[in-house]
This record gives structure tokens, C-alpha cells and sequence, in this order.
């Protein structure tokens, strides 16, 4: 898959790409900070104890398989966001997956998590196997929503308990985009 450049709202220029697995060092000090800047993912701080080697093969194997993708934006060589689909490995489930994105604070609102969403999206279409992207997003994540909604991606019901935070629950919406070639 080809580098992309995007231009975002205050003129800087995004480079979107694969994962390589000489990112995983990076990859890993990003996912670090970002797990710090917000508590709608499904990670809180300093949970991702994954060694390099781990990340590595994280990489590759979505590097190799026709149903993942793991995607980089960097911004003046810094890693600004990520976004990563995981379709599932059993012949009847093959066809769907669940993605999860972030972007670093500092650089949301620029139009980067939409550049992202845009190039997953092009890709399941033309994957030749995925059919259907699904995500859970805590219900009060309105930025999120924002995003997901401008895509076509439907509220398919609510999930009750999905995340607990500081001792709290949070439901989320199952959310789902059909691909259709
Ligand atoms: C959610 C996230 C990926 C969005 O990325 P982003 O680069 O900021 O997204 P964009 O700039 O492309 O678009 C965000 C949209 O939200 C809108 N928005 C911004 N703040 C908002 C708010 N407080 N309430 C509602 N919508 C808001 C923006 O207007 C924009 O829509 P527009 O382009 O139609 O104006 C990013 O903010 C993030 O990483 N958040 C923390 C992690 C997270 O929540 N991940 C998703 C878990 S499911």
C-alpha cells in the first residue's frame, strides 16, 4: 500500500502509511502517551506492557493478512495518530472486524482521524474481503461520534457496562459500516 499525503486544517501536511516493523519502538512510546491523554480507549495508562519483539509480529502479522490493516500518520516526522483494523481469523467471521483509532491531543480536530477513517474505508472496499467494520465507542465520546456518524456508520445497539474507568462503567454503542465493493 502507497504513502498518502493529506493537507489538515492548519495547513500542515499528514503522511499516512502502513506499519513497518521498525516502527514498533515508536508505535509503542505513542501508544504510551496517548493512553494518558484520554480515557475513551480501551487501554489506560502504562497497560501496554507488550515487549518490542511483540509489536513487531503485531506489525507483520497485520502487514501479511488480507483482513488487517495498521495504519501511521506522521506529521512533521512525528507519529500523530494511528488507526488499526483486526478482522477476525475463523471462515465465518473472516468478512468482519472491529478497528480502533487514536489521534495524539495535541493534534485532534485537524482533520486527521477523518483522513484516517477515509483510507481504511477505501481499503475494506477493495480488500476483496471485508464486508462489514464494527467498533465499540463509549456512548459519551461525542467527538468520536461525530467522526463515526459522518462516515455512515450505524448505531446498532448499546452495550452496557463495556468500559470501567476509575471505578466507573461506561456503556458504549456497538457501531457498525456495511462494505459493499
Ligand atoms: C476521536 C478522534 C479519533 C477524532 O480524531 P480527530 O483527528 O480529532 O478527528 P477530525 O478532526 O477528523 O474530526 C473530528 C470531528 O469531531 C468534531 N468535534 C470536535 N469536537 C467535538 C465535540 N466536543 N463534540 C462533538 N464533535 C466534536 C469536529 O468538528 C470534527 O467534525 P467536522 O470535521 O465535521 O467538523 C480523536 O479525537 C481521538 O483520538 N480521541 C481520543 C481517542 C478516542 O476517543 N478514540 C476513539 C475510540 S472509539
Amino acid at each position: 500500500m502507497q504513502s498518502t499525503e493529506t493537507q489538515l486544517r492548519d495547513r500542515r501536511t499528514a503522511m499516512i502509511r502502513e506499519a513497518v516493523p521498525d516502527d514498533a519502538v515508536r508505535l509503542l512510546h505513542y501508544l504510551d502517551e496517548v493512553t494518558g491523554e484520554t480515557d475513551f480507549l480501551a487501554m489506560g495508562p502504562g497497560e501496554l506492557n507488550w515487549p518490542e519483539e511483540k509489536e513487531r509480529q503485531f506489525i507483520e502479522d497485520h502487514h501479511r493478512a488480507d483482513n488487517k490493516l495498521l495504519l501511521v500518520a506522521e506529521i512533521e516526522g512525528q507519529i500523530a495518530g494511528i488507526l488499526g483494523y483486526t478482522g477476525d481469523d475463523r471462515p465465518r467471521l473472516r468478512h468482519t472486524g472491529e478497528f480502533g483509532i487514536t489521534i495524539s491531543r495535541a493534534f485532534w480536530g485537524l482533520g486527521l482521524g477523518t483522513a484516517l477513517m477515509q483510507r481504511m474505508i477505501a481499503w475494506a472496499r477493495t480488500s476483496g474481503i471485508v464486508r462489514k467494520i464494527g467498533m465499540r465507542v463509549r456512548t459519551d465520546n461525542e467527538r468520536a461520534l461525530s467522526l463515526y456518524d459522518r462516515f455512515g456508520f450505524v448505531r446498532e445497539g448499546v452495550v452496557t457496562r463495556q468500559f470501567a474507568v476509575a471505578g466507573r462503567f461506561h456503556d458504549a454503542y456497538l457501531m457498525g459500516l456495511e462494505i459493499d465493493p
